[in-house]
């Protein structure tokens, strides 16, 4: 594959499993390599984008508005940032994608998942990321983190048995999508979740 190609890298998992802390220290490597890198985040990463995350982590809403918000931000986020920054050749950092609205509305609030494959077909076409990261963590430590970090918002305050749905769905879209996910033990080391990333990133450098 070319160097000069933008690449779309996706970081999933539940919440607290460590993936805000990743990202940045790739996106420093990759950068140090000579790449053009643009972090972004889901739901977010546009001014619309990020007024309809505040919605999503503060109001209560029937799933399927929910389900929808997440594709109207997606939607927004894919043809300012995502798409431009892939069409200059950037590699596009990404906090949660597609695959977070399999596992969040899909298994954990059961709307049937066609719904979503049809959302995603027609609202990205072509656009899948190249590598999705999952970062895979027993629920009740990663919810341990997360409540030492600071106030738990909308998703935050679900049940621990809503993450383990969440934490199947995921399960299962990565046995379904083997080429894409590269699952990480988020129980590692930050050094050691680092280097596993770096090396599954190898093959596009
Ligand atoms: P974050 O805290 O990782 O930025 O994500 C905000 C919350 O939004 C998180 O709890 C997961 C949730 N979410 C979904 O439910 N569906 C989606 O499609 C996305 C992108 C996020």
């Amino acid at each position: 594959m070319s160097k000069n190609l933008g690449r779309f890298i996706t970081f999933e998992g539940t919440e607290g499993a460590g993936k805000s802390t990743q990202i940045p220290v790739i996106k420093d490597w990759l950068s140090d390599q000579g790449i053009n890198v643009v972090t972004t985040r889901e739901p977010g990463g546009t001014d619309l984008s990020e007024k309809i995350r505040h919605l999503l982590l503060t109001e209560n809403m029937c799933a399927e508005t929910e389900l929808l918000l997440m594709f109207a931000a997606r939607k927004e986020h894919i043809e300012q940032v995502i798409k431009p920054a892939l069409k200059r050749g950037d590699w596009v950092l990404c906090d949660r994608f597609t695959e977070a609205t399999y596992a969040y509305q899909s298994a954990g609030r059961a709307i049937d998942r066609q719904y979503i494959a049809y959302l995603e077909s027609w609202l990205q076409g072509e656009l899948k990321p190249n590598y999705t990261f999952w970062f895979d963590i027993e629920v009740v430590d990663g919810i341990a983190r997360a409540k030492k970090r600071q106030a738990l918002d909308r998703f935050e305050n679900e049940q621990i048995e809503f993450f383990e749905k969440v934490r199947s769905g995921y399960a299962k879209l990565a046995e379904e999508r083997p080429g894409q996910f590269v699952k990480i033990n988020a129980a590692l080391s930050i050094d050691d979740i680092t280097l596993q990333i770096k090396t599954a990133l190898q093959k596009f450098l």
